[in-house]
């Protein structure tokens, strides 16, 4: 057999096992990739609560880094859909876990006060949902995307404003000291399920 022939039939031989290990690769290069990325993911969305030590100071850094996420993608132009996709998408996931940690945690110990501010907390956080969903669903190079960002965007600072200034202070007044402690825990607690 010629030295050429022998080496066609060993790579014939070889090609299996080499296209598997290609494949193997491309496998553990693309869960690599999506590691990295929900990494990415998880620091953005727990850096604020993770630094602060106090519920209310944790979630208004949450409500700066949304609206500084918003007004990014605000700053976007309809040249860009897909930068718009994957900005939106990271706002998406900052949004639920902050949501998650009021909804379950925050929101019921407002509801013990005033059942009322706790119901129209909760309603706002669907009207929020609902234009996400908007957002999501919408021709990303549609004028309208800007239009409805800018209403997301007034409606979510109205929700903070409310929360910041009044909502939350009362409570954090209303509990003792380690009622407060326990508050924090649980709501990291209920961030780091959901992040
Ligand atoms: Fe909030």
């Amino acid at each position: 057999m010629s030295r050429i022939s022998d080496l066609t039939r060993k790579t014939r031989r070889a090609e299996p096992a080499s296209v598997l290990a290609t494949a193997a690769k491309s496998v553990l290069v693309t869960a690599g990739v999506v590691a990295i990325a929900n990494l990415g993911r998880k620091v953005v969305a727990q850096a604020p609560t993770a630094m602060a030590s106090d519920w209310c100071e944790g979630l208004t850094l949450e409500h700066e880094a949304t609206l500084a996420a918003v007004d990014k993608l605000i700053a976007t132009s309809e040249e860009h859909p897909h930068r718009r996709t994957a900005q939106l998408t990271a706002i998406k996931h900052m949004i639920a876990k902050h949501a998650l940690q009021e909804e379950n945690v925050i929101y019921p110990m407002i509801a013990r006060d005033s059942s009322e501010a706790a119901g129209e907390l909760n309603k706002e956080h669907g009207e929020v949902k609902a234009m996400l969903f908007e957002l999501t669903r919408m021709d990303k190079t549609d004028p309208g995307f800007a239009t409805t960002l800018t209403e997301l965007r007034v409606a979510l600072e109205e929700h903070m404003r409310e929360e910041e200034d009044v909502l939350f202070p009362a409570l954090r007044e209303r509990l003792s000291q380690e009622e407060n402690l326990k508050l924090t825990r649980a709501m990291n607690m209920a961030g780091v399920m959901v992040a």
